[in-house]
């Protein structure tokens, strides 16, 4: 069983090349199986979601290679035909993301099998509003043996009001209408960058889309789209935990390869608590870390909010502000798993329904302690950084989802940080 040992006490200093966005990559891979020419991806980061995905196309019979040189990544994927449509329950179970080939599956080969996720630590996570979409183009959808089968002839383009935003419900629609029959318009749908850049591919496909980047989506559907070049936008998620490292070790820290421009509501949040964050040009932003955080309350929202992503990172540094922080998560309400360990390592933290209430500064001092998802892991790295001696992290594999050699680019600037394998209890 891998862990991370953090010792914490040392402000971080120096340079951090950030990666290619998994939210955004993964959209893009899915968008691969509405062509039988090949998809080249940029910019991919070497997370572990995205060899979940990869397997997954794999068993749907999608060919895939992985490049990996001095400029980055390159993942090219070919949909020359299907084995079977089917997404089996164990590679879905690790990933929710994998629902992405359902839209793309049912509008290409007019059936799709994909097993529901089941349950998730960040709370309910239905996709109900996928399916109804679905349906609303034309699909017939049924649950069978724990399987959402889909089918379809060719799927109709037509008008869907999303009852609540959803990002990947938003993707799996775009990708659907971009080979359906006619114009498609979706409603209340998901603003996300990582919906742009999907948008951005699917125009070099050969969709039709207007609206990227607002909430309504209008898409003229055509009956083939084509292969294509793309580079994936830089992780606007992986770059918000950095400058939230930077606060919270007193640091100074670059990032290289970003877009500030994607992170407004978290360069704007982490200012009030006192981080004296630059923005340098399109791609690079400097930050340095207060000698005192600012308390300052937070609510979740969807982008161009702040996002739910960022949440727990957020609430590692609140722990270190003075003064009160009322932090709401309105996207994912259950999403404070990270609170109660962070408890234990000495933060002041009660949750009361959605609102976790952060009293600080206190002392961290370190602590073993358990990830229960990809971000709350990346909040105890924070967290450990920041606490007096060593804080051993557990079920490491969350943070290898979603975070590129995290330990590798934080002891690049300084961080005592490591990789430990130790025997299962
Ligand atoms: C995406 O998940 C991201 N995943 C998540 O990132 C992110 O936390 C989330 O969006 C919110 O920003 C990927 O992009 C792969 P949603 P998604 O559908 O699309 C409800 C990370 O750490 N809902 O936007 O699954 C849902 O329960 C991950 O990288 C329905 O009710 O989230 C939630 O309350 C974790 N019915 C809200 O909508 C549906 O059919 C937003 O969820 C779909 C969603």
């Amino acid at each position: 069983m891998e862990k991370l040992l953090v010792v914490g006490g040392r402000p971080l200093e120096g340079k951090i090349v950030i990666g290619g966005a998994k939210n955004a990559a993964l959209p893009a891979m899915a968008a691969a199986l509405l062509t039988d020419e090949p998809v080249i991806l940029e910019n991919v980061p070497r997370v572990r979601d995205i060899s979940t995905l990869r397997l997954l196309l794999e068993e749907l019979g999608v060919d895939s290679s992985f490049q990996h040189n001095a400029k980055g990544n390159r993942l090219t994927i070919q949909a020359r035909k299907l084995r079977q449509p089917r997404a089996p329950y164990e590679l879905v179970k690790t990933m929710r993301a994998s629902v992405l080939v359902l839209g793309p599956l049912v509008a290409r080969f007019r059936r799709a099998e994909v097993s529901l996720p089941g349950g998730c630590a960040i709370g309910e996570r239905p996709i109900n509003l996928h399916l109804k979409g679905l349906r609303k183009l034309g699909a017939t959808t049924r649950i069978v043996h724990g399987y959402v089968e889909a089918r379809a002839k060719r799927l109709k383009g037509a008008r869907f009001r999303f009852d609540r935003i959803s990002v990947t419900g938003t993707a799996n629609l775009l990708m659907a209408a971009a080979l359906a029959d006619g114009e498609t318009l979706l409603e209340n749908a998901a603003c996300e960058p990582e919906i742009t850049d999907l948008a951005e591919l699917l125009t070099k496909m050969g969709a039709r889309i207007s609206g990227a980047g607002t909430e309504t989506l209008r898409i003229k559907g055509v009956s083939r789209l084509r292969g294509a070049r793309h580079r994936i936008i830089p992780d606007r998620i992986e770059a918000g935990t950095y400058l939230a490292a930077a606060g919270i070790t007193r640091g100074h820290l670059i990032l290289q390869r970003c877009r500030p421009d994607h992170m407004r509501a978290v360069i704007e949040k982490f200012r009030e608590m006192g981080l004296e964050i630059k923005i340098r040009g399109r791609t690079s932003l400097e930050v340095k870390g207060p000698r005192r955080l600012q308390a300052s309350d937070l609510t979740t929202r969807e982008y161009p909010g702040f996002a739910t992503d960022m949440q727990a990172q957020y609430m590692a540094l609140a722990t270190q502000a003075d003064g009160t922080s009322v932090i709401t998560e309105t996207i994912f309400e259950k999403r404070f798993m990270h609170a109660l360990e962070m408890l234990r390592m000495g933060a002041d933290v009660t949750l009361e329904g959605r609102s976790a209430i952060v009293r600080g500064p206190t002392p961290l001092s370190g602590a073993k302690v358990l990830a229960s998802d990809l971000r709350a892991s990346a909040s105890l790295v924070l967290a450990g950084l920041a606490a007096q001696g060593e804080t051993l992290i557990d079920r490491v594999y969350h943070i290898d989802r979603g975070y590129d050699r995290i330990e590798e680019k934080l002891s690049q600037v300084g961080a005592k940080i490591r990789r430990v394998s130790t025997s299962p209890a």
